[in-house]
């Protein structure tokens, strides 16, 4: 393996560059599958291999959630063999940190994720009041008859009298694992008075008391199955389907998350803050490359905020056919180590 940087080496260092990359389709194919080729990459950029003669900066947005930041931080190092610090991971759900300070103190409904990760996620954002749709079914069962609580959902669920709880906000922290139930719960949300179950607004034409926020619109996302997934974008279509049927209405929300630009705003700063952390200049001028396999989400986002972008090969587009993707990337490139030392060579 050649150097690319040596500290022997009079070849100038990329002082600008920075990366930003994707995790599912990226740095993994499915949950327990990290690609060699991102170990390695990540190795390269941290200088913990020698290869460059200091490190290269970078941080990992996903569309991906429902673990507390803090939990998914430990748990990538460990998969990816990369200490991350804390500026240098941002989830589907990382920016609602911010938004959902003017809700601390008010009950709210957290939907997705397995058991009651996403009241977790909630709570370490200073949610003090985050319910989950186990707490509503053990209230009142009939208001969703369709599935049963398991005995773990029956010890974790609140006791709670939900006739006596004002909701109002519903975050979707990550893809649900019951799209049936949370269609249910979350309409009945939206259309209750004052937020209440049970109760329904008579005029269903207004903007209604309750905001619904979602954290992730890709509609697919590829894992270790040879075709790409459903993900939360989908929910939120079938959700909107629902709605409008039901009121006529068209759903109104907030959404967070690749490509949108809270997220990308959010990240940049977080990569400043980084930069500040390891104890260089946060306002340098930098060409930030994001590397991703989702054109409509990674690419569509980097576009869109300035930075360059690199489309691999291992994801979501696998460009069977020679198709040029819907949102252009700077350069197309096989995997993510072809990517970043196509970009390292651009920018030196
Ligand atoms: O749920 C995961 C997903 O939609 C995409 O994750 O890392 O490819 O943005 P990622
Ligand atoms: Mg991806």
């Amino acid at each position: 393996r050649r150097s690319l940087n040596s500290h022997s080496s009079s070849v100038p260092f990329p002082e600008k560059l920075a990366f930003a990359f994707d995790i599912d389709g990226v740095l993994k194919q499915g949950h327990h599958n990290v690609l060699p080729q991102a170990k390695r990459v990540l190795q390269l950029l941290s200088g913990s291999d020698g290869r460059l003669s200091k490190p290269i900066p970078f941080l990992l947005i996903t569309n991906g959630g429902g673990v507390p930041d803090e939990e998914r931080r430990a748990a990538l190092s460990s998969e990816l063999g990369v200490q991350l610090g804390p500026d240098q991971l941002v989830q589907s759900h990382t920016p609602l940190r911010d938004y959902v300070k003017k809700y601390q103190e008010k009950p709210v409904l957290v939907i997705g994720g397995a058991g009651e990760s996403c009241r977790r996620v909630a709570e370490s954002y200073g949610l003090k009041h985050a319910y989950i749709p186990q707490d509503i079914i053990k209230w009142r069962p009939a208001i969703w008859d369709r599935t049963q609580l398991t005995k773990g959902e029956e010890s974790f669920a609140k006791t709670v009298d939900f006739s006596q709880i004002p909701l109002s906000a519903v975050f979707v922290m990550h893809d649900t694992h019951d799209w049936g139930r949370d269609i249910m719960l979350i309409l009945d949300t939206l259309s209750a008075k004052d937020g209440i179950l049970g109760t329904r607004r008579e005029n269903r034409d207004d903007q209604g008391e309750v905001e619904l926020v979602l954290s992730n619109a890709d509609v697919e996302w590829r894992s270790d199955w040879p075709i790409s997934r459903l993900g939360q974008g989908a929910f939120r279509l079938s959700l909107e389907a629902v709605y409008k049927a039901t009121t006529g209405l068209q759903l109104p929300y907030k959404q967070f998350g690749k490509p949108f630009k809270a997220t990308y705003d959010f990240s940049e700063l977080s990569l400043r803050r980084y930069l500040s952390s390891v104890g260089r200049n946060p306002d340098v001028p930098l060409n930030v490359y994001m590397v991703g396999d989702n054109p409509a989400s990674d690419i569509a986002g980097a576009n869109a905020h300035g930075w360059s972008s690199i489309l691999v090969r291992t994801g979501v587009f696998r460009d069977p056919n020679g198709e040029v993707p819907e949102h252009e990337p700077t350069v197309i490139a096989d995997d993510v180590e072809k990517g970043v030392e196509w970009a390292i060579r651009r920018e030196t």
